[in-house]
């Protein structure tokens, strides 16, 4: 049950979101590929869950290079003997490339736009593109692919991230139509603001970041920032056995902040 023996390829995962979903998932007995740029800190990630008991090894990729890409899933299909889960999770915002005033559209290059749209939603296609020939083969094929709550609404300084987002949504039910003759499920989800350095990036890059840290989760019905290991702990989900009959899906993950269109002030939760 669950993801037990599953093999997973996860990008982007030397940090946050995806360093904590590979531990998750090798806790749960997966055994788990982290890629990321960072080699120093994704060997790290790949240390320490097998000092703990898991299995984990690393390969460098960066996901917007196909030969990369394509050496990574060869890489893994040779440690583990093929690969049952693909996880596109590295991503990109543009604070994390231009300094604020260079993040709207008046002021952000248009080599910026590209570079956030190129890392959250092609890049996802070219690895979904270069895993298919063993996803194939494996008896409990899927593939994640990190959304966000920026895919359905707006953010001050957000447009090429909002774009990326939306599109790769839209990809996951095309590709989930695309793969459903080889029973692959293709589905994604949507967090809103996580601990990780890519909030951190966003919060720092406003005049006032205890104030707009604030903001982010005001309308959040459980006021914080989401943790790492829960997006691990659905990603793990949509992966395993129990998750057979969702498919083209987008699963918010965001302390029930689009629920509603209010602040937490009005509930007295401030
Ligand atoms: N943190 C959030 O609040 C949040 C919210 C919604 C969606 N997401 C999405 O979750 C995913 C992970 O975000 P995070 O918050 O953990 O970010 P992060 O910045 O902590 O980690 C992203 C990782 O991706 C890697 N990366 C960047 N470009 C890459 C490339 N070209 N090739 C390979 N690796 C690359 C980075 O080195 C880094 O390790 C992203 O797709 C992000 O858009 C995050």
């Amino acid at each position: 049950m669950g993801i037990e023996g599953l093999r997973f390829v996860i990008t982007g995962s030397a940090t946050g979101i995806g360093a904590a979903t590979a531990r998750v998932a090798a806790s749960k007995g997966a055994r788990v590929m982290v890629s990321d740029l960072n080699d120093e800190l994704g060997r790290a990630v790949a240390g320490e869950i097998n000092a703990a008991g898991g299995v984990a090894a690393y390969t460098h990729c960066d996901v917007t290079d196909p030969e990369q890409v394509e050496a990574l899933m060869a890489t893994t299909a040779e440690a583990y003997g093929g690969i049952d889960v693909l996880h596109n999770n590295a991503g990109i915002h543009e604070t994390g490339l231009a300094p604020a005033e260079q993040c709207g559209l008046e002021g952000m290059p248009l080599e910026v736009f590209k570079k956030v749209v190129e890392v959250n939603a092609v890049a996802p296609w070219i690895c979904s593109k270069a895993a298919l020939p063993y996803l194939k083969k494996s008896d409990w094929p899927s593939i994640i692919n990190a959304a966000s709550t920026g895919s359905q609404s707006a953010y001050p300084n957000n447009s090429a991230y909002g774009t990326s987002k939306g599109g790769i949504r839209l990809q996951t039910q095309n590709l989930a139509v695309d793969l459903a003759a080889y029973g692959i499920r293709v589905n994604c989800y949507g967090p809103t603001a996580i601990a990780t350095d890519m909030v951190t990036d966003f919060v720092k890059q406003s005049d006032d970041p205890a104030a707009f840290e604030k903001a982010l989760i005001s309308t959040s019905l459980i006021p914080r920032l989401g943790l790492p290991s829960e997006v691990g702990e659905l990603v793990c989900f949509l992966a395993g056995r129990e998750a057979g009959f969702i498919n083209g899906a987008y699963i918010l993950i965001d302390g029930g902040s689009l629920a509603w269109r209010g602040t937490v002030e009005q509930l007295g939760m401030e």
